[in-house]
Order: structure tokens, then sequence, then C-alpha cells
């Protein structure tokens, strides 16, 4: 079981007796997969040294806000950033109440600030703190902002005194983090996503392409499992591993692609019915192929100073599923380089897409090879004034992207009652138009 594959914790450990149980955390939570990073306080250092934390995570601990080196390695920003989970355990009463007033005095406090992912407290505390009900309240207003609460458990405490208050233990906590990534908001859901570059054969060891890295993709195939989605991943030729519990199916060309495309949308249907069932395009394909494919290396003539190819049309894939009479919730993206949101409305209308995600391939920061992205997301939505919805997504790792993506996704997939239920044949209540919504 790696239920955290590819997860990032930060691991926030502040001063407390049960501060030692964070060393079995870190060695459970690498056991499930995933990356940790650890950020102590330094009351936290008086009960478990740096040196054994940064042996179990495998990486330096970081303890200092303004330690000129550590910031070089890699900043307090750039580290909030990094994590999926940022889980502080144990959590002290004062880290709590810190955490709630939104208190920025150390590293610890100030990366909590910055962090955009999912946020979790566990706990540890004499009883007596425990109920306090200045720590009730405080742990009220993190709940309030979304924070996960893990325990506390109850049972002999170290100080004597019997009663809530104890850390759960690390197999617990392990557990309950990769909990927090199952959203269920696809449950019952099919998703046929393409990703990935495609290839286009001029000869036997040549082809014309693109640089798409697929990372995009992937992380959205991943993020949809997790929701509770089937996941087909069509994958044209990427270095990446395959996301656990997905399908993929490997292919070269845009036509592979298409073919790949409609069997996998085909069988989709027949499980789930066409409003259970989402095809996301974020391929990069290949608007045209080589009109003729040499069956042998092309030779270069000594007189030839060039080479004139003629390219015909490739299929548009995603137009192609959204034009299918049983078609599916549509998702395409939209890469550009300028004008990116007019382009991205045009595509939406003109492919008759249900939701387009577009981003500005221009900046070096994010897009094709970049770990990070950040996109603009429209969708039709008459009760609007410009008859389209528009939400924006800030910088951040291509995983959070592709989390929040599923969020609009989701929200955008009809009323669930028909959950499971393939339509009957034919039956229109079934079948969704983008007119409908335009
Ligand atoms: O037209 P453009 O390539 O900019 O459109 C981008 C969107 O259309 C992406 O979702 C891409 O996966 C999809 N697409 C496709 N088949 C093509 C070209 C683009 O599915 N031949």
């Amino acid at each position: 079981m790696a239920r955290l594959t590819h997860k990032h914790i930060l691991l926030g450990v502040t001063g407390g007796i049960a501060a030692y149980k964070s060393a079995e955390l870190i060695r459970r939570l690498r056991d499930a997969g995933a990356e940790v990073q650890v950020v102590m306080t330094e009351a936290a250092q008086s009960f478990i040294t740096p040196l054994t934390l940064q042996a179990l995570s495998g990486n330096p601990v970081h303890v200092d806000l303004l330690d000129p080196t550590a910031e070089a390695a890699m900043g307090h920003i750039e580290l909030a950033r990094w994590a999926d989970l940022f889980l502080v355990a144990p959590a002290s009463a004062d880290a709590i109440a810190r955490l709630a007033q939104g208190i920025a005095n150390d590293l610890l406090t100030t990366c909590w600030l910055a962090a955009a992912g999912k946020k979790a407290v566990a706990p540890a505390m004499n009883q007596q703190m425990w109920a306090d009900p200045a720590t009730q309240a405080n742990l009220d207003t993190l709940r309030q902002r979304g924070v996960a609460v893990f325990g506390p458990g109850a049972g002999v405490q170290a100080c004597g005194d019997v009663g809530a208050g104890r850390l759960l233990e690390a197999v617990e906590l392990a557990g309950l983090c990769a909990d927090q990534f199952q959203s269920g908001q696809l449950t019952g859901v099919e998703v046929v996503l393409t990703a990935g570059p495609t290839r286009e054969a001029l000869d036997p060891v040549r082809y014309l392409s693109n640089h798409s890295s697929g990372k995009m993709g992937f992380a959205l195939a991943e993020a949809c499992r997790e929701a509770g989605a089937r996941v087909t991943l069509i994958a044209g030729p990427v270095h990446l591993p395959t996301p656990e519990r997905v399908q993929r199916v490997d292919i070269t060309s845009a036509c592979d692609l298409l073919a790949a495309s409609e069997t996998a949308v085909t069988q989709a249907v027949a499980r789930v019915g066409s409003a259970r069932t989402v095809f996301i395009a974020t391929a990069a394909v290949a608007d045209y192929r080589p009109a003729r494919v040499a069956g042998q290396k092309i030779k270069k003539g000594d007189k030839d100073d060039t080479l004139e190819l003629t390219l015909i049309r490739n299929p548009d894939i995603v137009a192609s599923i959204a034009a299918r009479a049983d078609r599916p919730l549509v998702m395409g993206f939209a890469a550009e380089t300028h004008a990116v949101e007019d382009y991205a409305r045009d595509k939406l209308a003109r492919k008759r897409l249900d939701l387009i995600a577009c981003n500005d391939v221009s900046r070096s920061d994010i897009g094709f090879q970049s770990d990070d992205n950040a996109m603009v997301v429209f969708w039709p939505d008459a009760a609007l004034p410009a008859g389209v919805g528009r939400a924006e997504l800030a910088k951040a790792s291509k995983t959070q992207i592709a989390r929040q993506l599923v969020s609009l996704l989701a929200a955008r997939l009809p009323a669930s009652e028909s959950a499971g239920h393939a339509p009957a044949p034919g039956d229109p209540s079934q079948t969704r138009h983008a007119d409908e919504q335009l």
C-alpha cells in the first residue's frame, strides 16, 4: 500500500514530549510513499534533535527563519508551496493558538501562513490544557478554515494524568494523511484523459513533435483517481511513471490518440453512462502530420539545401469527442503564448467544450516542462452576463492545480442520482450538449 506516492508532506514538529513520536511518523509517511520535509520550532529541538529527523526524512531539517544558508537552499515560501499537506504533529497548545491567530513569529508559523495546500494538526498536550475553552476555540477557528484535526487520543499521559490529549500513533496519523487526498468528488465517474505530445513520423527514424512533458496530464490523472474516479490515461511518449491504480494506454501519433480515445470513451459510457463520463484533453496534439511517411530513411542529396514537406491536418480529438451523440463532459486545455484568454474562449465555443483551462506557455516559470502551473478556467454559464464562468488558479504545483481543476470539473457534472447507471439507449436526458449551457 503506497497511498502517499508522490505526495509532499511538510511535517511541523512543535515542543512537547510527544515530539519523539515524529521520528516514527516520518518513517510511516515515507513507507506510504511520501516525500517528507521537516520544520521544527526551537522548543521541539529540546525534545528531539534535527539530526535524527534529518536522517529519517532524508532531507535537511528547517529550523530558522532568518538563516541565509537555509533560505538559499530552499526558502520558506518555496518550502510552504512545495507542501501538498502541511501536518503539525505534535501540535502544542501554544502552536495551535499561534496558528489560529495567524501569528508568524518563527519558521513553522510563517510556512503555515504561506502554505496553499492541505493543512492538518495533531494536538498533543495535557488533558486540562486540551479541555481549556481557549484551546477548543482555537481548534474551532482552524476547523472553520478547513484545517483537519487528527485526534487526539485518550489515555495515560506523560505527566501522569489520564484523559484526552495524547498524540495519535504514527500509523494512524499516516493513514489520516492519506485520507486527506481522497475527496470522493468523482466517485462513480469514469475519466478518460489524454496527455503528453504526439509524434508524427516522417520516415522510420524521424518525427515531428513538441515539448509537452505530460506532467499536467499525469497530475490530473492522479487527482481524478484520488477523487474516486476510474481513470484511463492515454499517453504520448513521455518519461513519467504511471500513477497508481490508473489504466494507461500508450500511443504515438494523433491518429492513434483519436482511435484510443474513441474506444476508451465508448467503454466508459457503456459502464456508467455519458452523464458520469468525463473526457479531459491535456495532450499537446500535433496539428499536422506528414502527408507521406517514407518507408526508408530520407537521404539528403549533395545539392539539397532545402527540403519541402507536405503536411496534412490531423483530426481534432477533443472536438470529435465533444461532437459525439453520447458526449461526456469535455474539458480542453489551451497553451498559448499571447492573447491567452481570448483564444481560450474561442476554443471553448468552437470545440463545444464544457470547460477549458488555459495557460501562458511564454512564461518560463510555468507550463510545458515546469513542475508549476497557473491557469485560468472558463465554462459556459448562461446565467452570467458574459455567458461564461471564469476561475483563476494562482501559480502552484501541477499537483495542486490538478486538484483545483478536479473541483471545478466535479461542479460541472450533473447531480449524481444517475451515478453508476448506464442510460437507456437513446435516452436524451442523458445527453449533454454544450449549446444547452451557452
Ligand atoms: O487547437 P488547440 O491545439 O490549441 O487546442 C487545444 C486543445 O485541443 C487541447 O485540449 C488539446 O488536447 C486538444 N486538441 C485535440 N486534438 C487536436 C488538437 C488539439 O484534442 N488535434
